[in-house]
């Protein structure tokens, strides 16, 4: 199955100048224990992953791009274009990581069976934007607040989210 990974601000940004428009380290390490468990897999958009500061490691990277010489040289990345070349992810056991950016989560919403989403608490400058969606929809299955601290600054809260 598909499962969203994401950190979104009040007003649904969740990016600026292809990065992430805050610090919240504590949400790096949800990101990172999130996506080193099960399928090890990562599905991305192109500007995504070159929003990254390498390739990270004991994770596979799925990269979307619609560029035929886009290669990256590195046996954990694989560059697929097309969304079909998703769908063998879709009806699987075990879950497949998006991670982004807009355009991925707006393209494979219609897809996606659970979202791991980190709310933050404040509103951010940005270009990019979370899709809207159909609250009704989902379940909350898990929720907890994280901790504040002096270099986690802003409330936020991870939740676990499921199709109803
Ligand atoms: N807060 C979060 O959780 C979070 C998570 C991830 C990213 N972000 C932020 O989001 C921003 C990036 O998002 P974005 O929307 O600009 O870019 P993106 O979704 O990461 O990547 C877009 C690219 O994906 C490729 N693509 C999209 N649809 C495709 C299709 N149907 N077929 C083939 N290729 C396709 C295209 O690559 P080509 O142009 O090469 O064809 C397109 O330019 C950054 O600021 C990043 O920091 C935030």
């Amino acid at each position: 199955m598909l499962a969203y990974v994401a950190a979104v601000a009040k007003n649904k940004v969740i990016g600026k100048d292809n990065r992430l428009p805050w610090y919240l380290p504590n949400d790096l390490q949800f990101f990172r224990r999130k996506t080193l468990s099960g399928s090890k897999t990562m599905i991305m958009g192109r500007r995504t992953f070159e929003s990254l500061p390498k390739v990270l490691p004991g994770r596979k990277h799925i990269i979307i791009t619609q560029n035929k010489d886009y290669h990256v040289n590195d046996e954990n990345v694989q560059v697929v274009h097309t969304i079909d070349d998703l769908m063998p992810y879709v009806d699987t056991e075990e879950e497949y990581f998006v991670i982004g950016g807009a355009k991925i989560f707006k393209m494979l919403f219609p897809y996606t069976q659970r979202m791991y989403i980190t709310e933050i608490h404040e509103d951010f400058v940005g270009d990019t934007v979370f899709p809207d969606y159909e609250q009704a929809e989902w379940k909350v299955t898990e929720k907890k607040e994280g901790i504040i601290d002096e270099k986690n600054i802003y409330k936020h809260t991870f939740l676990t989210l499921d199709r109803i």
